[in-house]
């Protein structure tokens, strides 16, 4: 395990005086201490040329563009004649978002200001509408169009380079998703406060869940430990990092401190270390034979396994200080118990995990910050994360330079 990585030291806290400072911007440029993981560092828009689920299928109607934010950039999802399509979310004329746009030709969306026309699935400019069906800046004119496909009742955009060839959406999404009948609860919130980093690495923080989480609705019958020996590994195919329990401690005793555990009368204890060794378990989950509870993948797609269903989530990037944060939940069934999952979801998990639970997490992801930081055992888990970044991230090219993105317009640089 380790220990920790060489501590820097730690740059002076605004606001040590008297007068209170306003709260530093995070990840200042004169704060290089990711230097370790450089492609991590200076993701701090995201990682590019990977797919990203970013709305809802059912939310994306016709005529009712959905504006996301996405590694930086302004997107306008579309959907005509049934398909779905991706414009960069502003016209070239004046800078007025197409999303705020309507239809009037089949196949092109209209900028809502002066009317110039593009067509949905190249962004050429067919029309300006404004100035006559001889205007000379038609078809003199472009925005730029991204790979879009629907999966899961999710729509996928990816946010590739310019000369990027997408890979199949499949490839970006966890393969025991595909093919077989399921049944999907989850949330989108967009513009939640944090960079996708902070988020990602909570996800897969192994030390916080037991002690951030002890009082939560989502474990309120159920004791958690006090500290966990966990072992941090690779999936065979090396696409996961794994966090593997060694040894679970339920209770322990703190040298000059006394005892401490979370036992309470109306908690249980549960032990199963993976969800097959559970008493009853999904046997689609039991054949997914998975090594442990929770594992992670790039871009970021957090996996925690429960018996019955599996939790994903994405921190899809918006720009240095926000993420859309997608949670899925996922259950392997079809007909009545489909339905009673459902019923569950809505009643209960999307309220209690969804939300409650996960809220916790995002105070945290917003409250936090870093570089500077000192590492304890348990990072270990984020340390593997950052490793697999490094060994796995699609960027290409040198590196850009180093400057922060604006919060919003168009394509922007990857920011430190
Ligand atoms: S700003 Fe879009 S047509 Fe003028
Ligand atoms: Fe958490």
């Amino acid at each position: 395990m380790a220990e920790a990585e060489p501590a820097p030291t730690p740059a002076p806290e605004p606001g040590s005086g008297s007068t209170p400072e306003p709260r530093p911007r995070r990840l200042s440029p004169g704060r290089t201490d990711w230097s370790t993981w450089p492609v991590y560092e200076r993701a701090a828009l995201g990682l590019r040329n990977f797919w990203y689920p970013v709305a809802w299928s059912e939310d994306l109607r016709e005529a009712k563009p959905i504006p996301v934010t996405l590694l930086g950039e302004r997107v306008a999802l579309v959907r005509d004649a049934g398909k779905a399509y991706a414009l960069h979310d502003r016209c070239p004329h004046r800078g007025v978002p197409l999303s705020l746009g309507s239809q009037q030709f089949p196949g092109t969306i209209s900028c809502p200001y002066h009317g110039w026309t593009y067509r949905l699935p190249d962004g050429v400019m067919c029309a300006a509408i404004t100035d006559g069906p001889e205007s000379p800046i038609t078809g003199k004119v472009r925005v730029r169009t991204y790979p879009v496909e629907e999966r899961l009742g999710l729509v996928w955009v990816f946010a590739g380079d310019l000369d990027a060839k997408p890979p199949p959406v499949e490839e970006d999404i966890p393969e025991e998703l595909l093919g077989r009948p399921l049944s999907i609860g989850g949330r989108i919130q967009p513009g939640r406060a944090g960079n996708w980093r902070y988020a990602a690495e909570n996800g897969f923080d192994e030390g916080h869940a037991k002690y951030l989480h002890r009082d939560s609705l989502w474990a309120m019958f159920r004791q958690l430990p006090v500290w966990n020996d966990t072992k941090v590994t690779r999936s065979p195919d090396n696409r996961w990092v794994i966090r593997k329990q060694q040894s679970v401690h339920w209770e322990d005793t703190f040298p000059g401190l006394g005892p401490w555990s979370q036992a309470r009368w109306w908690k249980v204890v549960r032990t199963a270390p993976t969800p097959r060794a559970a008493r009853s378990v999904d046997p689609v989950i039991a054949s997914l034979d998975l090594p442990a509870k929770a594992s992670v993948r790039l871009p970021y797609i957090l996996r925690i396994a429960y018996p019955r269903f599996i939790h994903y989530e994405w921190a899809v990037p918006e720009d240095a200080d926000h993420h859309r944060y997608v949670q899925v939940l996922v259950s392997f069934t079809e007909g009545l118990s489909a339905q009673l999952f459902r019923m569950a979801y809505l009643g209960y998990i999307r309220w209690a995990f969804h939300g409650q639970f996960t809220g916790q997490d995002a105070w945290m992801v917003d409250v936090m910050n870093i570089p500077p930081e000192r590492l304890y055992r348990p990072d270990a888990s984020v340390i593997e994360w950052r490793k697999l970044v490094e060994e796995q991230h699609r960027e290409t090219g040198p590196a850009p330079p180093r400057r922060r993105a604006r919060a919003t317009g168009g394509p922007a640089s990857p920011a430190g």
